[in-house]
């Protein structure tokens, strides 16, 4: 098995030991090798970097245990999770401002400045994909994206944490709290507002009127991009954005699809959004040309 798909285990792995969900991420794991078609890279030379989730720390026990299973199997390799926006902050400061801490910290870490591979968990993830897209300098190799909301959420997520803070966050304008999570925030209810008022993805994905070249150019430079989803996730939800799916503006919807609760209705493929059928960012291009994996394990996002 080679390097791409064994890093991605290694987190499906981890991902699991966290939350209350079994074994079946060795099944997942299996289920990858099979198909498994990344060339065998000479790979020591290229780090690897790791961006944390929300509400989570490159120094958490979580991800040091990332970090040392990536070492078990390449133990010459420089892994380092970046110290960007560690625990309260990765919630509190908006995206854009995560991510100028990001390129700070990599352009300052000599070990990076002929490339690196890159594996982001969740909000990481995105914050990775906007390195990607808008600096890319030094470049990233292949990048492996873990239940990360790269096509946005639309429902505040389960988990405990987020109790105190989304109702707050939702009696104003969720759009406009200063807080990371807006920055991914997509309401299906409105893709006029969504467009107006989102100030991260909407520009990420190329979703504006404006697009920029340079976001699908450096999308295209990627060796790889390996998306991965957790089927039970509840906290990106819908948990296909993960792997670019999401619902459909609901003006789009019928009468009767409108009235089902968001949580149940279908999800567009990757395939069938509007975003890869217009190869905003690439993602057409990187699929038909076999550097695009999907994986997905029967798990949640804790
Ligand atoms: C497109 O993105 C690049 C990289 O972030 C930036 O330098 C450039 O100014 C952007 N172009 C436009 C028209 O916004």
């Amino acid at each position: 098995m080679t390097m791409g798909v064994r890093v991605a285990c290694a987190a499906l792995l981890s991902l699991e030991s966290l939350s209350a969900a079994t074994v079946v991420a060795s099944a997942a794991a299996d289920r990858a090798s099979p198909s498994d078609t990344l060339p065998d890279p000479a790979d020591d030379a290229v780090p690897v970097v790791l961006m944390h989730g929300i509400a989570d720390s490159s120094t958490s026990a979580a991800m040091q245990q990332l970090v040392d299973s990536i070492l078990a199997a390449f133990p010459a390799k420089r892994v380092l999770a970046l110290p960007v926006s560690n625990g309260l902050a990765s919630i509190l400061r908006e995206m854009d401002r995560q991510l100028e801490e990001l390129v700070r910290i990599i352009r300052a870490d000599n070990s990076l400045k002929h490339g690196f591979d890159a594996m982001g968990f969740s909000q990481g993830g995105l914050l990775l994909r906007a390195y990607i897209e808008r600096f890319n300098s030094p470049p990233v190799r292949r990048f492996i994206s873990i239940c990360s909301p790269q096509a946005g959420v639309g429902f505040c997520p389960l988990s405990p944490m987020f109790q105190w803070l989304c109702p707050m966050w939702r009696s104003g304008d969720p759009y406009r709290t200063g807080i990371a999570f807006s920055g991914y925030w997509k309401d299906v209810s409105s893709r006029e507002v969504y467009l107006a008022e989102n100030n991260f993805l909407a520009n990420l994905n190329n979703e504006l009127p404006t697009t920029n070249s340079t976001y699908k150019a450096n999308m295209l430079a990627l060796e790889r991009y390996v998306l991965v989803m957790a089927l039970r996730d509840k906290t990106v939800v819908p948990p296909a954005s993960a792997v670019h799916g999401y619902w459909q503006w609901e003006d789009r919807l019928d009468r009767s699809s409108v009235q089902v609760p968001l949580v149940e209705r279908p999800v567009l493929p990757m395939e069938e959004t509007e975003g890869y059928q217009s190869d905003a960012i690439g993602l057409q291009t990187l699929h038909v040309t076999g550097r695009l994996h999907r994986l997905s394990f029967d798990g949640m996002q804790r």
